[in-house]
């Protein structure tokens, strides 16, 4: 099969043709429809986390994924050939991953793909859908509740700002300037451009009563614990980067969340019934052949995508 994978830690990957994976038990062989790229694919192949887990080289990178279940392995229930599928491999090591023709996954980690979720938005969703909502869930907004979200434009950062807006809140998005119409066309009822304005000033002038929740997937720290000290009590600070001092949170009687997220096929469906219900929608997603996959990990390491970004294989 053709696949996208490194010889090397911090190596520039390849197409290689490598053997068709065979499920072990319990798992299902998927033939993938797209392979979706996370910032945390990057952390991987520079070998950040070659002392803690095993991988498996040539490493074939990533692990979000739409496609159709292939082949069953022994032990599993509630699937067959055919069967179209979205969701994480759920792998314990690196280098099986999904920017390969076939690959293989835990039924726990994968949800069927309904017809509203075309294959590209089925592998842009899973970690990043799943991190937008259990920052945003925990929450509990109410209507007009006041909810900044840093790092709007991003992967998490767009299906927060849907998610939110979904509770009635009014959502304050931070984020370049040239994305303030990919934001408005989200959902966000403000635009705070990071490159041209005080963010902490220009929430603090706008909701002067404070606001119920700030949502951090990127930003310098200053603005992080600037926005924090905002949140008035019985309110929220959900980070995706640690981000969130809970102690001194805890203090001013504000719950603080450092989000370590788990998809699970109970949260993958949720996510899945919100898009058939019309309330998530697709963000901007770039598309990018196998042999072009370089590109995108060039793309995502510089810190400022906006959407998603899928491989075909
Ligand atoms: N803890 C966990 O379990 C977990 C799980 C998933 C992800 N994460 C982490 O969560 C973070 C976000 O992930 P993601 O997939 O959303 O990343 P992403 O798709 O790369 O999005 C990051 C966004 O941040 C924006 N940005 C960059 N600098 C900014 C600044 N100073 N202020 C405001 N926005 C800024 C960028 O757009 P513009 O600058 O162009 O507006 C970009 O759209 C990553 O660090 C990732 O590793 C953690």
């Amino acid at each position: 099969m053709r696949a996208f994978a490194l010889d090397e830690f911090g190596a520039a990957g390849s197409v290689h043709d490598l053997p068709i994976p065979e499920p072990a038990d319990g798992e299902v062989r998927i033939k993938v429809a797209a392979g979706g790229i996370n910032p945390f694919d990057t952390v991987v192949l520079k070998g950040a986390l070659k002392d803690r887990m095993q991988h498996d080289f040539p490493l074939i990178p990533c692990s979000d994924f739409a496609g159709s279940v292939d082949a069953l392995g022994s032990g599993v229930d509630g699937w067959k050939v055919g069967d179209q599928a979205f969701g994480q491999l759920g792998k314990m090591s690196f280098g099986h991953g999904s920017l390969a023709e076939f690959t293989t996954a835990s039924p726990a980690t994968i949800a069927r793909r309904p017809a509203a979720i075309d294959a590209q938005f089925g592998a842009a969703l899973p970690l990043a859908g799943v991190s937008a909502w259990m920052c945003i869930e925990p929450m509990g907004l109410k209507n007009g509740d006041v909810v900044v979200i840093l790092g709007a434009a991003g992967g998490i950062g767009g299906f927060a700002v849907q998610i939110a807006k979904h509770t009635g809140a009014h959502v304050v998005g931070v984020a370049r300037g040239e994305n303030t119409g990919y934001l408005r066309g989200l959902g966000a009822d403000e635009v705070i451009d990071y490159t041209t304005k005080d963010v902490v000033e220009t929430v603090r002038k706008a909701h002067s009563a404070g606001i119920a929740g700030l949502v951090h997937t990127a930003g310098d720290a200053a603005v992080v614990v600037g926005l924090a000290g905002l949140v008035r009590e019985g309110g929220h600070v959900a980070s995706m980067r640690g981000g969130a001092n809970i102690d001194e949170l805890t203090k001013s009687k504000v719950a603080g969340i450092n989000v370590q997220t788990r998809v699970t096929t109970e949260a993958l469906e949720k996510l899945a019934g919100m898009v058939e219900a019309g309330s998530l929608k697709r963000p901007e997603i770039k598309t990018y052949e196998l042999d072009q996959a370089e590109e995108a990990f060039e793309k995502i390491s510089s810190g400022h995508v906006r959407g998603k970004l899928v491989v075909i294989p």
